[in-house]
């Protein structure tokens, strides 16, 4: 099988990543970087080619697909040059700014019929992937409730990101990552409706912020939370914190971070209306807030999956030869952006929406 020749636009902090992963890759063979910034293409890999400008790279036979890696508000012009070309393409996520934008550059990739996905590589998050497996297992019976939630404890957001007309904010950067991951999880559910609140709670433009709650049609509601101005000390030398609870008639389960910690938890035998004892707080006391009986509370380790970020190239290169699916279709993204809208709109009216119930 021949080497997948890929061109990046973007040599910014994820061009380099992709430079990183992809130059030793097999099966691929990176051909060369442009960016709007010529300063951005000096430390580009000795053996790369230094494109002068996006056009040059697009046009180069010797590329087949084009890796798209600028900002957020570059994917549409970026996708229809490289579609118009007859290029293969892979965008950086967000897709696009809107459904609307994603439309549009559909009508010309399906029309010039290359092959397009986008890089939502976070389905291979190791925490996430846990998560899937308990909620696709049913150990823990009938799922009420799931929260996946990410706070960062510094207040750092930067570059194009704190702008809105680069395609800034919190919802675009990250919040397309969890949302994703949560449609995914519970494929062929529909949400009935959501209801979100989103802030600039230190940003002057864009969303530091928000809150996102998700009624499925099967009964479970979904939370996402994201804060970047969640101040807390570093906690065991991180600097953020990443959890999952998911919630059900027999059993619970906690996930702690990336590298995944968490236990599922379970009681012996259903316990209601046994009486708990009595526990002091400070302004009264509680039964059933109070320690359970010894034994009843029952642990389980959580599952262990191996993912790597590396399995998305590697699913690329066996969809692009035609073996498999690409792991991310693009109504699927299609889907995360009409969500997005109806957020915003949600968090601008203070009211909730019907969405696809
Ligand atoms: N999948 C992920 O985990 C992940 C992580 C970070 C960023 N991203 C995405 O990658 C993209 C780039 O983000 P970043 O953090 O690397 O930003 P960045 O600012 O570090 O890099 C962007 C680069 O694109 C260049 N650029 C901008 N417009 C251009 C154009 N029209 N033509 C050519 N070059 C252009 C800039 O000069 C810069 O070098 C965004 O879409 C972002 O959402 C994805």
């Amino acid at each position: 099988m021949e080497d997948i020749r890929i061109g990046v636009i973007g040599h910014g902090f994820m061009g380099h990543e992709h430079e990183k992963m992809l130059m030793p890759m097999e099966g691929i063979r990176l051909v060369g970087f442009s960016d709007i910034d010529a300063d951005q293409l000096l430390d580009v890999q000795p053996g790369l080619k230094r494109y002068s400008s996006n056009e040059e790279l697009i046009h180069d036979p010797e590329v087949k697909v084009v890796l798209i890696a600028a900002n957020n508000n570059q994917h549409h012009d970026l996708v229809i040059q490289a579609a118009r070309a007859g290029k293969d393409i892979i965008c950086e996520k967000p897709v696009a700014m809107n459904v609307e934008e994603l439309d549009d550059m559909m009508k010309v990739v399906d029309e010039c019929g290359v092959k397009f996905t986008v890089h939502h590589q976070r389905r291979l998050d190791q925490d996430f992937r846990t998560a899937k497996e308990i909620y696709d297992s049913r150990t823990l019976g009938d799922v009420y409730t799931i929260k996946s939630s990410l706070y960062g404890f510094n207040g750092n957001m930067h570059d194009w990101h704190v702008y809105i007309a680069e395609g800034g904010g919190m919802l675009f950067d990250w919040g397309v990552h969890l949302l994703d991951q949560v449609l995914w999880m519970m494929q062929g559910a529909k949400i009935v409706s959501l209801y979100a609140d989103m802030r600039n709670v230190i940003n002057f433009e864009v969303d530091d912020y928000f809150k996102i709650l998700m009624k499925f049609e099967n009964s479970i509601m979904a939370e996402v939370e994201l804060g970047t101005y969640y101040l807390a000390d570093k906690m065991h030398d991180k600097w953020f914190e990443r959890h999952w609870f998911i919630g059900g008639n027999k059993g619970s389960a906690y996930i702690d971070g990336f590298e995944p910690q968490g236990k599922i938890v379970r009681t012996s035998h259903l316990l209601t209306n046994v009486g708990g004892k009595r526990t002091m707080t400070s302004a009264g006391p509680t039964r059933s807030f109070g320690p359970p009986s010894e034994g009843t509370i029952l642990t389980e380790e959580i599952p262990k999956v191996t993912t790597r970020h590396e399995d998305y190239f590697e699913n690329y290169k066996r969809a692009y030869f035609g073996k498999e699916e690409f792991m991310i279709k693009i109504p699927e993204t299609r889907r995360v952006l009409a969500l997005m809208e109806a957020i915003r709109e949600s968090a601008r009216t203070g009211k909730s929406i019907r969405f696809e119930g």
